[in-house]
């Protein structure tokens, strides 16, 4: 049964957060990096805050031969890692929720003894058959795991109507263009239906991202304005300052492009430009962001440069630190054309965003981590203060940004104290660190209690992955077939002459990356 807790903590103030109900949790990959740095983090938060049902466990699969023990330790280890304070009663009871079976992802016998296992851990427990399959593993294994699944008869209950009892996570990238995306979900979907399957895109559990839906339609003032009669273009950047780390197996095979941009980019640009969804209700919300999507004019491949940039990140210097090239890290190819580097210049095709650019970009080994969404409104028609000179006025801009920091600022001019006309740039901001004295939560709690509660809203649905997959296979397509490399950018740079010219031709520039 779940338990909906609302609280009103002063006038004005409504918050309300779901319990989850009973539920096992069956992690593949459960040896792995993402299953120790960011989901049993996120699992013992849920478990602090009481925002788990007392009827809980884990069962970790991988391929690792670990005991429960074994898996225990690494477990709390992993947890002390990535939390400053925890009490010893808390590791110790979320320990007594932890379990391991390690097998063959390929063997049939191991999903039967993963169903033999669920078994007596779903009694023991209470869980009442609820489960929820997450795939923490490399994409290639998704079809083979669900297919094992589905033999075993394990993503099936007894009656149908319990269906949602089983439900299933997959991490991104979900397919590598329209055709493979299309493929792996017809695999899927034979086993579990739309509204038992949750893609993980990790960008809609951060607070700012999910705030952009709050101040768009909680609020009177700026629905009047958020169209292209006064806005002038719209910049949604993610720099990050690390490398292809440990990952030249994934991401040398992957890229930018569907890394970070068909996913990550495409869900934050949805939610700024969509129009106002019916309800708030997770399907009537995906509607609206595939209404979006679908609304992003197609490139024209003979026209590409105009609208792409490519680039790769060649050595460089950091904080003072030499670093390493691309092509010179370890495991990716010599003559590697992988970009680390992309951005864009698109339109949207509808009536509120007409003749509006926005402009996106993401790289790695940029000279800070930072993103941001930025709004710049178009600038006053005409200056009164022009017999002084000030002919032309910045704009005001609206920045919703991300990280590091998690922050709303609005510029605008106004008067500085002392001489009759003396004017400059002010910021009305807010930090959320700051202002409510949180650290903000970690996007993966927000996300696997959403999915145990059963609420889609932050996880993207099969008709936006390939909605997305239709827009940007194409450019994929004709870059692998295109002999030229990637432009090269120092590593530590904030930009290059190359992405400076696609929005420098438009008469603009990209915003500043903000250092420490
Ligand atoms: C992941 C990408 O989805 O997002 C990584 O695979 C990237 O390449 C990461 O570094 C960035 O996430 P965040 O939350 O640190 O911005």
């Amino acid at each position: 049964m779940q338990t909906i807790t609302p609280f009103i903590e002063k006038q004005g103030i409504v918050c309300t957060e779901t319990v989850a109900g009973p539920n096992a949790l069956v992690v593949f990959g459960a040896s792995g990096d993402l299953t120790h740095r960011k989901l049993l983090t996120g699992i013992f938060k849920l478990f602090s805050q009481d925002l788990l049902n007392e009827s809980f466990y884990v069962l970790g699969c991988g391929r690792k031969t670990f005991s429960d023990e074994d898996f225990r330790e690494k477990a709390i280890q992993s947890i002390r890692d990535n939390i400053d304070s925890v009490s010893p009663e808390g590791l110790d009871a979320i320990a007594n929720k932890l379990y391991y079976l390690d097998g063959d992802y390929n063997d049939p016998d191991y999903y039967q003894r993963i169903r033999a296992k669920l078994t007596q851990l779903n009694r023991e427990h209470r869980v009442h058959n609820r489960v929820v399959f997450y795939l923490a593993v490399p994409p290639f294994l998704y079809a083979p795991i669900v297919e094992h699944l589905g033999s075993a008869g394990l993503t099936c209950p007894a009656k149908p109507e319990s269906r949602e009892k089983v439900k299933l996570v997959l991490e991104k990238p979900f397919g590598r263009d329209l055709e493979s995306a299309v493929e792996l979900n017809n695999h899927i979907t034979r086993y579990f239906s739309e509204s038992q399957i949750y893609r993980i895109d990790h960008y809609l559990g951060k607070e700012t991202v999910q705030n952009l839906l709050m101040l768009r339609f909680a609020n009177t003032i700026f629905e009047p304005v958020w169209n292209r009669n006064f806005i002038d273009n719209v910049q949604i950047s993610i720099a990050e300052t690390v490398g292809v780390e440990h990952r030249a197996g994934y991401y040398d095979t992957t890229g930018a492009l569907r890394d970070m941009f068909q996913n990550h980019m495409l869900q934050m640009l949805t939610l700024v430009a969509m129009e106002p969804p019916i309800s708030f209700e997770a399907d009537r919300i995906r509607d609206e962001k595939v209404r979006l999507l679908r609304s992003v004019r197609p490139f024209d491949l003979n026209r590409l440069d105009e609208f792409w940039v490519r680039g790769q990140y060649g050595p460089g210097t950091l904080n003072g630190k030499t670093l390493k090239g691309y092509l010179d890290e370890p495991g990716v190819n010599p003559d590697s054309k992988t970009e680390t580097f992309v951005a864009t210049k698109l339109f949207i095709d509808n009536w509120r965003w007409q003749g509006v650019p926005f402009y996106l970009r993401t790289g790695k080994r940029l000279a800070a981590k930072d993103t941001e969404i930025a709004i710049t409104f178009k600038k006053i028609p005409y200056s009164l203060f022009s017999s002084v000179g000030l002919n032309e006025l910045p704009a005001n801009v609206l920045v919703f940004h991300i990280q590091p920091e998690e922050s709303i600022s609005l510029s605008f001019q106004a008067k500085r104290p002392g001489s009759k006309l003396c004017m400059s740039t002010l910021n009305m901001s807010f930090s959320y660190e700051r202002l409510f004295s949180v650290h903000l939560p970690d996007p993966y709690k927000r996300l696997l209690l959403d999915c145990m509660i059963g609420d889609q809203t932050l996880f993207t649905r099969q008709d936006d992955i390939e909605v997305s997959w239709q827009l940007l296979s194409p450019i994929l397509h004709a870059w692998e077939q295109d002999a030229s490399a990637p432009y090269t950018y120092a590593a530590g740079c904030d930009s290059f002459a190359e992405a400076d010219r696609l929005i420098e031709a438009d008469g603009r520039q990209w915003r500043k990356v903000l250092h420490d």
